[in-house]
């Protein structure tokens, strides 16, 4: 069995967006995979947090990811600074990878303007961590969303880079595009994402959905409701073809085009067919809040599972670099 790695960032709350373009793909792949995904908290301390409520995020995620339906009796999910190998890995790998390369990532880029007070040598060796992450359990496929696929490529060049010098050990890992690889915010310009504070949280409140969903920006042409839409360059047309049944697309498809229907009733509907498969999410979620120790448990096994693997491979690694 081939072997996939994936992972997401505690950032407090995942959004359809995470779930879209990774949790929902991961969970129709761990039947084909051997499966192993990663809750990077490490990854999330590159940018400014409040400690004291990391542990919390931590759990949130892991909880989100199991309610979502990535079952702990099919694949492996634990915490990155659990293993702590994944450090290490990335300290050697720091010494084959070019700054050149890391310069030219897109999200340092996007990052360092956002976070212009605070750009840290961690925030530029992001990708060299995520390479370690991938890397570390020799993973053949990485299932993500259309924005990581740069990373991945970084991580697939630091492979060769390390077998170039010291010998064949790592596979070139390849992305593997989640169908709905590139979900758009709500306000229908930028890629979703919590920071852009655009999102549809996966265990948001069905009130609060509906509310954002109304506000969300459509077809900006269509000015008033006789005027015929077009679904191509409408965002929450892309919802509904993640949401909704191929059925339901087609009529919306047809009704939004002849006018038949206005946005407000499109987003209805959208609104119903998100609640139908996001309601037994949240209700899983706050079932599982109640439960932090099965939480705990479940990232414990994972994470001693994932050790073992660490181990043999920094064993070869050690050994390929003259360090034994
Ligand atoms: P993160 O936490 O930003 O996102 C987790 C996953 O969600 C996907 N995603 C999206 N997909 C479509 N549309 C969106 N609006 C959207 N927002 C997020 C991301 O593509 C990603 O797959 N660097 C990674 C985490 C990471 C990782 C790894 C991933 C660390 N090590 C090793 C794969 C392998 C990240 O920040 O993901």
């Amino acid at each position: 069995m081939s072997r996939i790695f994936s992972g997401i960032q505690p950032s407090g709350e995942l959004t359809i967006g995470n779930y879209l373009g990774a949790i929902r793909n991961w969970i129709a792949l761990i039947e084909k995979y051997d499966s192993i995904f990663c809750i990077v908290d490490l990854h999330a301390l590159t940018i400014q947090y409040d400690p004291s409520r990391m542990q919390n995020r931590i759990r949130a995620a892991a909880a989100a990811n199991i309610a979502a339906g990535l079952d702990p009796e099919k694949c492996v999910l634990f915490v990155q600074s659990h293993v702590p190998e994944h450090t290490e890995l990335t300290w050697y790998f720091n010494t084959v990878t070019p700054m050149g390369d890391l310069g030219r990532m897109t999200q340092f880029k996007e990052k360092s303007r956002q976070h212009r007070e605070n750009i840290n040598v961690g925030l530029f060796g992001y990708p060299v961590l995520q390479a370690a992450d991938i890397l570390l359990y020799k993973a053949d496929h990485v299932p993500v969303g259309a924005d990581q696929v740069q990373h991945i490529e970084l991580s697939r060049e630091v492979a060769r880079k390390f077998n170039s010098r010291f010998g064949e050990i790592f596979p070139e890992p390849k992305a593997l595009l989640s169908p709905s690889p590139r979900i758009m915010g709500l306000d229908g310009k930028s890629k979703m994402s919590k920071s852009m504070n655009n999102y549809i949280g996966l265990v948001e409140e069905p009130e609060s959905i509906r509310k954002k969903l109304a506000t969300a920006v459509t077809d900006e042409n269509r000015k008033r409701r006789t005027d015929p839409g077009n679904p191509e360059i409408c965002n929450l047309f892309t919802l509904h073809k993640s949401f909704s049944d191929a059925a339901e697309v087609e009529t919306i498809d047809g009704e939004c085009r002849s006018a038949g229907i206005g946005c407000v009733e499109c987003k209805r509907r959208l609104a119903d067919n998100m609640l139908k498969e996001l309601d037994p999410i949240r209700e899983r979620y706050h079932d599982l809040e109640k439960r932090p120790d099965d939480i705990a448990d479940i990232l414990r096994s994972g994470a001693r599972h994932c050790s073992e693997i660490a181990a043999k491979t920094m064993e070869e690694v050690r050994d390929a670099m003259g360090l034994v």
